[in-house]
C-alpha cells in the first residue's frame, strides 16, 4: 500500500497541533534566541528576563522588551506563520501552541492559540493582578506604570516562573488527542514546551518536524524537514496551506510603527 503524503495525513487528521518557536519568525525579521545571532548570544537571560532581573533594574529590562517591541512592531508576519493560519481554517480541529511573544501568529490570522510564554503586547500589574493589552510603541516612559502606582511588568514567562496553568493544561490536552504534530522552528530545549512532541509521540500523534538544522527532536519525529519554513510549510502542506484568513491583522491596530 502507498504511503500517505503529510497533506493526507493532515487532510484525514480529527486533530492536528501546531508547536511553532522563534524559528517561524525568523523570515519576519525577528532574531531567535539560540541560533548564531541568537538573542542569548548577545546578552545574558538572567540579567534581562527573570523576575530577579526586574526586581533589580526594572528600567534595563524594560528597555530590552521595549527594543524587542519596537523591532516586532515593525516586521510582518510571513509565509509560515500564514499557512499555518490557513490550516486552522482548513483542519477538523486544530490548535496552534506557541512559546513565542511576538504576537505574529494573532497578527496572520491564527486564532486557536496556546501562548505558552505570554504576550508581549500585553503588560501586567503584579499588585492588582490584572493583564491588559498595549500596543503603544514607542512607551512614553519606562518603566511603565499602573494607574494604581506599581510598575507594570510584560505579561511574559521569565526563567524561573511557571508557565500559566490553563496554558500548558490545554496543550497537553491537545497534544495527547491529536493525530498530526508538527512542530516547527523550535530548538526543542526549553522544557515543558519541549516534552510535548514527545508526549504527542506517546499517545499516537504522526510527528513531523520543520527546522533549519537537527534538534534533538529530529530522531524521535515520523518526518524531519530542514529548511526554512517559510519556504518548506507552504510547500509540504500545499492547499491545505492556502486559504482565505477571516481576520488577519497585518498592522498592530493604532500603532504608527507598524507598516
Ligand atoms: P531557539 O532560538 O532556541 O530556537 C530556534 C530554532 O529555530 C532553532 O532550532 C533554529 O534552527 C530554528 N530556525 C531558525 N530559523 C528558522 C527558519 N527560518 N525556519 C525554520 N527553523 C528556523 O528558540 P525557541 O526554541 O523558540 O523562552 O526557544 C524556546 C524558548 O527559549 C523561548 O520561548 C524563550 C527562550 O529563552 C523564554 O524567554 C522563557
Amino acid at each position: 500500500m502507498r504511503t500517505p503524503t503529510l497533506h493526507e495525513r493532515v487532510q484525514a487528521a480529527k486533530r492536528v497541533v501546531v508547536l511553532t518557536g522563534a524559528g517561524v519568525s525568523a523570515e519576519s525579521g525577528i532574531p531567535t534566541f539560540r541560533g548564531a545571532d541568537g538573542l542569548w548570544r548577545r546578552h545574558r537571560a538572567e540579567e534581562l528576563a527573570t523576575p530577579e532581573a526586574f526586581a533589580r533594574d526594572p528600567r534595563l529590562v524594560w528597555e530590552w522588551y521595549e527594543w524587542r517591541r519596537q523591532l516586532i512592531a515593525a516586521r510582518r508576519p510571513n509565509a509560515a506563520h500564514e499557512a499555518i493560519a490557513a490550516l486552522e481554517v482548513r483542519a477538523q480541529d486544530f490548535l496552534l501552541v506557541t512559546q513565542n511573544v511576538d504576537g505574529l501568529h494573532r497578527r496572520a490570522g491564527s486564532r486557536r492559540i496556546v501562548e505558552l510564554h505570554g504576550n508581549l503586547w500585553r503588560v501586567r500589574c503584579p499588585a492588582e493582578g490584572t493583564v491588559t493589552e498595549n500596543l503603544e510603541v514607542p512607551l512614553p516612559s519606562l518603566p511603565p506604570r499602573c494607574a494604581c502606582g506599581a510598575l507594570l511588568r510584560p505579561d511574559v514567562v521569565w526563567f524561573g516562573e511557571a508557565l500559566p496553568t490553563d496554558a500548558i493544561r490545554r496543550a497537553y490536552d491537545a497534544v495527547e488527542s491529536c493525530d498530526v504534530m508538527l512542530v516547527v522552528g523550535t530548538s526543542a530545549l526549553v522544557q515543558p514546551a519541549a516534552s510535548l512532541p514527545m508526549i504527542g509521540k506517546a499517545h499516537g500523534a504522526y510527528l513531523v518536524e520543520v527546522n533549519l538544522e537537527p534538534t534533538p527532536l529530529s530522531g524521535f519525529a515520523d518526518e524531519s524537514h530542514q529548511g526554512k519554513a517559510g519556504e518548506l510549510l507552504p510547500q509540504l502542506l500545499g492547499t491545505l496551506g492556502t486559504a482565505p484568513i477571516p481576520n488577519p491583522q497585518p498592522l498592530i491596530p493604532g500603532n504608527p510603527w507598524s507598516t
